[in-house]
């Protein structure tokens, strides 16, 4: 039997940024409470929370220094299960983001394990004695820098492939296995719906942990064959299913996977092997980037095309796809993809319904369903980000780089553009709060609203609402075999959804210009954002037409 996410779609809510109930500048989860109305008439099925738990926030809550609490900018144990009851009484889910690959470096554990060699959690975490060139290995943190910090009271250096206060927990200690699979269950008891896994295929090392190539002007070495996919990836999956999922019905586990290939995919996510149900792949939104994602790369719509349809073929019959652009890690759709100035309902619209339609789950993130753009920064003192402000510091302190330079580097890639406050309505603050927001609204609040949307029927928020209940209801949309067309067109991206009786074709123009459409465009015109029907398809018009098989 086809498990119950076929038909769903999930939503992503970042919670210091969705909606502040007590004016303190931060969302929290009786903003979210006070917001469940608006998600129940978009129509998603699976709300996920980036982290809410006790944290010193040097990652916005991706280091966290208690998994069985909440941190009190976002409330309380109470608030959390009054919202996850009213949640559930209104059908729908709600999953945890689950950080595991590290802890906040005010996490017990790791206050323990650092406190001396001897500790009994010592072994919790990647100690190593310096090498002749300082750091243990030449890895670089993802989050620039060395991935390692020399801990001066006992002499050794600790890994972190992220930010200094986000150390790396060692999974080769089965003790830490079981921590993580206690504090999964603990969840799971009080009820939650399963687990959006934060950079899941990184809990595996080769713990050699060898050098990394470095190229040539590069500060650091890449670890990231030794460091991701590990080798023992897929045994410590199916362990923490076996400790934690398989015993329960329905629920829910994404793993976050940068670097999977198509294979591995097809492992992790086949329902016979008990890994992951779905994963976030990287390779759509990596593709206007070279080497770093800070350095822009041409790209053309069939490198994007192809990029889907080797997906939608390679898990066609094992495992299961997500489909996403937008999270909190990347710039806004809109904007990087789209057209955020002339055409921003087109293009916004089309990019929704082409995603919506393959075959996969959808992820929609806070705002993407109203069209939200990326905040036109113009100075340092705007980004909030550590990923952001850590590569600004390094390019303008150790490579000597012009701080406009710098700026103008993170600007379009930046997390905090996914990251400025929703846009609920025009007033101050687009109503996200009373007080002062913790990062500045987007200046187009004015006009890119919720508000403005919710009675316009032709308005994104509407269109997103008609993809969603399309999945819902029909069959071809949540199983129907995936066909690309025309591969090589570089402006028109055509494809057929088939089940057995009938089928979707989806027609889409990726551009500002008119043009001629090469496909039998017959049948019942389903879905589209434009009022009436020209010969051509013009500027990011999209169509979906619904044609009987014979
Ligand atoms: C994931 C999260 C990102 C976080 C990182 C480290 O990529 O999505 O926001 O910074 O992991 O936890």
């Amino acid at each position: 039997m086809a498990p119950w996410w076929i038909d769903a779609v999930v939503y992503q809510i970042y919670p210091r940024s969705f909606a502040d109930s007590d004016g303190d500048g931060t969302g929290d989860l009786r903003g979210i409470l006070s917001k469940l109305d608006y998600l129940q008439d978009l129509g998603v099925d699976v709300l996920w929370l980036s982290p809410i738990y006790p944290s010193p926030q040097a990652d916005n809550g991706y280091d966290i220094s208690d998994y069985r609490g909440i941190d009190p900018m976002f409330g309380t144990l109470e608030d959390f299960d009054a919202l996850l009851t009213d949640v559930h009484r209104r059908g729908m889910r709600l999953i945890m983001d689950l950080v595991v690959n590290h802890t906040s470096d005010e996490h017990p554990w790791f206050v323990d394990s650092r406190s001396s060699r001897d500790s009994p959690k010592r072994d919790w975490y990647w100690w190593r004695p310096a090498s002749a060139d300082g750091p243990p290995n030449n890895w670089g943190s993802i989050f620039s820098g060395s991935a390692w910090t020399l801990d001066e009271p006992t002499g050794e250096y600790f890994l972190h492939l992220f930010a200094r206060k986000q150390p790396d927990l060692n999974w080769e200690n089965p003790q830490v296995r079981e921590a993580v699979y206690a504090l999964m269950n603990w969840w799971l008891d009080r009820g939650v719906d399963g687990f959006r896994m934060d950079v899941i295929n990184l809990v595996s090392k080769d713990p050699h942990l060898p050098d990394g190539q470095k190229l040539p002007g590069d500060l650091y070495g890449d670890g990231s064959p030794y460091f991701r996919n590990g080798p023992r990836l897929h045994e410590f999956l199916h362990e923490m299913w076996e400790n934690t999922f398989a015993a329960r019905d329905e629920k829910l586990a994404v793993g976050e996977c940068h670097g999977t290939t198509v294979e591995m995919a097809r492992l992790l996510t086949d329902q016979d092997r008990g890994e992951l149900d779905m994963l976030f792949h990287f390779e759509h939104v990596e593709i206007d980037q070279a080497r770093i994602k800070w350095l822009p790369r041409e790209y053309t719509l069939p490198e994007l095309k192809e990029i889907f349809a080797r997906w939608q073929q390679g898990l066609a019959d094992v495992g299961w796809n997500t489909l996403y652009w937008d999270n909190h890690d990347q710039p806004r759709v809109v904007s990087r993809f789209g057209d955020d100035g002339a055409y921003w309902y087109e293009s916004a619209t089309l990019l929704a319904t082409v995603l919506h339609l393959h075959r996969g789950t959808p992820f929609i993130f806070q705002g993407e369903e109203i069209g939200m753009t990326n905040f036109p920064f113009t100075s340092i003192d705007q980004f909030h980000d550590v990923e952001s402000l850590n590569y600004y510091t390094q390019s303008v302190e150790v490579r000597g780089r012009d701080p406009q330079v710098a700026l103008s580097m993170i600007t379009p890639m930046s997390r905090d553009n996914a990251r400025t406050p929703m846009q609920w309505d025009d007033g101050p603050n687009a109503g996200f709060t009373k007080g002062t927001p913790w990062l500045a609204v987007n200046p187009n609040s004015d006009s890119i609203n919720a508000a403005a949307q919710v009675d316009d029927p032709r308005s994104v928020l509407a269109h997103y609402k008609r993809l969603i209940a399309l999945r819902h209801e029909d069959p071809v949309v949540q199983l129907g075999r995936f066909d690309l067309l025309l591969p090589d067109h570089p402006r028109l991206w055509a494809f057929t959804r088939s089940c057995e009786h009938s089928r979707l074709l989806v027609v889409a123009n990726v551009g500002g210009e008119a043009i001629d459409c090469d496909v039998d465009m017959t049948g019942e015109l389903v879905l589209t954002n434009y009022p009436d029907q020209a010969a051509q398809l013009r500027a990011w018009e999209v169509r979906v037409y619904r044609q009987e098989l014979p």
